[in-house]
């Protein structure tokens, strides 16, 4: 039985546990199945207000965001970090102090991770990661709830590989979904672009699944259900550009990779994509691509927490 997650924060995903997380994907197909059949409000969330904090530019989050709390019947307020005080100097501790006042919800996406724990440690009201640069929880629930919707509920029975970074806040929070879930994670990556030891700190702390690293792409995705990427170029890494893109240029996902990979294997992306570097246009438009529908499940999977989570 999963008690009550209202109030609960969801920085990192190991805020829950595997049962709550099960929970929360679980409410997400409802909420689809609820959504597609027409229903397009579900009054859960009347009269409370979401504060959406962006450091950094965002298409899929923020709109799925905005769209959830409305969907919900509730209300999402966009703020650009720029245009608030906190541009000027005010701290995040008063910011958080104050915006938490005001509102049921915050949502943000931060440069460094550190700011989102501020964020929370100084809120009244629960804090959501909506990026930052080590996680991407958010992200996780939607790729949870795709891996499930395309391949069954049977994670821990997946093969599921991600190619390119391994030091990318997508991948991270992958790892600890999957993990906290009792799956098993493949990640091939490059020598000196392994997870983040933080990250394996949690790892070793709240998933009972476990992961491996195998430098070769394609003994990688022998046998895999699932083939999963993301940008070698991060928001705020531009500057490393010229060494990342030499350095993963081998973890390219190509059409011959795929192949190496089981016939009905998917392949995922958090999008956006970088076409032409991390993934190439017959595989991303490809047989094998359920981007968009990863993407649209974004909505869903954030519903769910919205509903789970806001008192
Ligand atoms: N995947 C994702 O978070 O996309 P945005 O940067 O567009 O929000
Ligand atoms: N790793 C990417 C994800 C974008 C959604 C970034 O941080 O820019």
């Amino acid at each position: 039985m999963v008690t009550s997650l209202k109030g609960r924060h969801c920085l990192t995903l190991t805020e829950f546990t595997r049962e709550e997380l099960n929970f929360i994907i679980e409410t997400s197909f409802q909420l689809k199945q609820r959504y597609l059949a027409g229903e397009r409000v579900i009054p859960i969330l009347i009269g409370r207000h979401l504060a959406m904090i962006f450091e950094k530019p965002s298409t899929r989050t923020r709109i799925s965001f905005e769209t959830a709390m409305r969907e919900l019947g509730g209300n999402a307020i966009y703020l650009s970090s720029q245009e608030l005080q906190l541009a000027r100097g005010e701290t995040i501790e008063d910011t958080a102090r104050v915006i938490s006042r005001y509102v049921d919800g915050v949502m943000a996406r931060v440069f460094e991770h550190w700011k989102i724990e501020k964020l929370a440690m100084y809120s009244r009201v629960p804090v959501i990661n909506g990026l930052s640069d080590l996680h991407h929880p958010c992200q996780a629930l939607s790729d949870a709830m795709t891996i499930m919707e395309k391949k069954g509920r049977n994670i821990e029975k997946l093969k599921i590989v991600f190619v390119g970074d391994g030091g990318d806040n997508v991948l991270h929070s992958l790892m600890l979904a999957v993990g906290i879930l009792g799956g098993k994670l493949t990640i091939s990556s490059p020598p000196g672009y392994d997870p983040h030891p933080s990250v394996i700190k949690l790892f070793n702390e709240y998933a009972t699944g476990n992961y491996e690293i195998e430098r070769d792409p394609y003994k990688a995705v022998e046998k895999a259900d699932v083939v999963y990427t993301d940008v070698w170029v991060s928001m705020g890494q531009e500057k490393e550009r010229e060494r990342r893109i030499r350095d993963l240029e081998p973890y390219r996902v190509t059409v011959d990779l795929m192949k190496n990979a089981k016939p009905d294997a998917i392949f995922m992306h958090c999008l956006p994509a970088k076409r032409g570097e991390e993934v190439v246009d017959e595989v991303i438009d490809g047989k094998w691509s359920v981007v968009w529908d990863q993407a649209e499940n974004r909505k869903h999977a954030q519903k769910a927490l919205l509903a789970l989570i806001i008192p």
